[in-house]
């Protein structure tokens, strides 16, 4: 990983024609370290390059409470961070972002907190934001906002500036309006993502419940995703909300697992295990959408059942650190852990673990050997915008073979037919799935696995950009 010195001060303002706007910068550093480094992560991937070639600007918050820097360039990208107090941290980021907006548009899987007081410090962060994309945006410029943290930003950066032609994507569930008109704020918050040209979710179904929040509340037309907008002094204009499925660097993930030392750690990692016949995976933030406690309900009766075999089967399940300020998160963490120690209690001997819990996170070197090494990945999520880990099993089982156990509810499932889908709501559905993987003859896993293969190469994440990107294009010039 690239590692760089503190940035030098006093860099040219720029007049960037590509501007990204999302709460974390592409970089990080470590609390006790001056240094910056590239953050792991997709939408990093997908769009430095971009965002390189045009010699763009990335507005984002460096991740820690109050901490001032200047602008600087990494990598070819001007980086503009914004600071967040820790009074932002706690009602801007922890509050509304994760502990209001989170949750509801997860379908409530817990309860959604309304505070005005983080209602507040959400307007006022967001126009911070805005007021750094403003500044950094050349004339004419693309601004390309990212994620439900900055809903507002669309709409307070056409007021600043309207020369400028505005992209939004949604990274997580837009619900249904029946859960989404709880929010005490829901008409400003549509107002926000309606100030963008082209307004992108994950599923047809995110887009259709957006654009029928809009109906609701304001009448407005909303053909075929072409919403019209009054622009307030008797004019209209047109915004397009749309799917648009985000992806991965899939050849980078194919190129990893082709490496014979990967393939070595994959043996390694088995071995480790005690070479059981089955190994099932799981990988999650430490999140209460992610479905970890069900999935963890289903393996833990089979082994009960017998339907597993103590020392036949493990299941490797990585969660990683996550949000661990907010109380739900306290809460799930106590729960898994709870849950593990249970079922490790009463099937574990002393040279085999039914379920390895690993409460970190790895390098993408070591997910690929762990995602080589496991022969069923169970993606249980109550409800995800995508899940990208799905896509990165398939990417890396470069071998054909492993079986997918995946959500109805995560985005994935609309494109990975061919995996095995479930309910993890019907934990007894849920177990008969697991066994229908752990059973499954060779050639139907290479049958499946190949499909699914094809899905993910053909739509990876720079062919998900260059798709918003080009509707965006086609707004400026005007055939969108
Ligand atoms: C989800 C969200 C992202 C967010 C990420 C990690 O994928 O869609 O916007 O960055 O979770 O969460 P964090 O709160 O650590 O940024």
């Amino acid at each position: 990983m690239a590692r760089h010195p503190p940035p030098e001060r006093n860099v040219v303002p720029p007049a960037a024609e590509l501007v990204v706007v999302a709460n974390r910068l592409p970089v990080d550093r470590g609390e006790d370290d001056s240094s910056w480094r590239r953050s792991p992560g997709g939408l990093v991937t997908a769009l430095e390059p971009v965002v390189q070639r045009t010699g763009g600007a990335w507005v984002g918050w460096a991740g820690q409470p109050d901490l001032e820097v200047e602008p600087f360039d990494f990598d070819g990208v001007h980086l503009v961070p914004v600071t967040l107090s820790t009074d932002d941290v706690a009602q801007y980021y922890e509050g509304f972002s994760n502990d209001t907006i989170w949750p509801l548009y997860h379908d409530v899987i817990a309860a959604p907190t309304y505070h005005r007081a983080w209602w507040d410090a959400y307007v006022r962060v967001n126009r911070r934001f805005a007021e750094a994309a403003a500044a950094a945006a050349g004339e004419g410029a693309t601004v390309w906002v990212h994620d439900y943290q900055l809903q507002l930003v669309p709409r307070m950066l056409r007021e600043m500036r309207p020369d400028l032609v505005i992209g939004y994507f949604h990274h997580i569930p837009f619900p249904a309006y029946g859960i989404y008109s709880q929010l005490p704020w829901r008409s400003q918050v549509l107002e926000g993502l309606l100030g963008a040209d082209v307004i992108g979710f994950q599923r047809v179904a995110d887009a259709g419940n957006f654009a029928r929040a809009v109906r609701r509340r304001f009448g407005y037309d909303t053909r075929a995703g072409a919403i019209t907008v009054p622009t307030g002094d008797g004019g209209q204009r047109t915004a397009i909300a749309k799917a648009y499925p985000i992806s991965i660097d899939t050849a980078s993930y194919e190129e990893l697992a082709q490496r014979p030392e990967i393939q070595a750690r994959a043996a390694e990692i088995r071995a480790e295990l005690g070479n059981p016949d089955t190994v099932l995976l799981g990988v999650d933030r430490l999140d209460y959408t992610k479905g970890i406690r069900h999935r963890l309900k289903a393996v833990g009766e089979l082994f009960d059942d017998g339907r597993l075999g103590t020392g036949d089967a493990t299941l490797v399940q990585v969660a990683s650190p996550s949000r661990e300020r907010v109380a739900a998160y306290v809460q799930l963490r106590d729960e898994i852990e709870l849950a593990v120690g249970r079922i490790n209690g009463d099937h574990d001997t002393i040279g085999f673990t039914a379920v390895r819990y690993l409460h970190h996170s790895y390098p993408r070197e070591e997910m690929v050997a762990l995602y080589l090494a496991a022969d069923v990945m169970l993606v249980t999520a109550l409800r995800d915008g995508m899940n990208l880990v799905a896509k990165e099993y398939v990417a890396s089982r470069v071998d054909g073979r492993g079986v997918l156990v995946l959500s109805e509810f995560a985005g994935a499932a609309d494109e990975l037919t061919q995996a095995l889908r479930v309910n993890p709501h019907d934990i007894e559905g849920l177990k008969d799935a697991v066994m229908t993987a752990v059973s499954m003859p060779v050639e139907e896993q290479r049958r499946r696995m190949r499909a699914l293969r094809r899905r993910v190469r053909d739509n990876d994440v720079s062919a998900w950009s260059a798709r918003f990107l080009g509707d965006l294009r086609a707004v400026r010039g005007g055939d969108a």
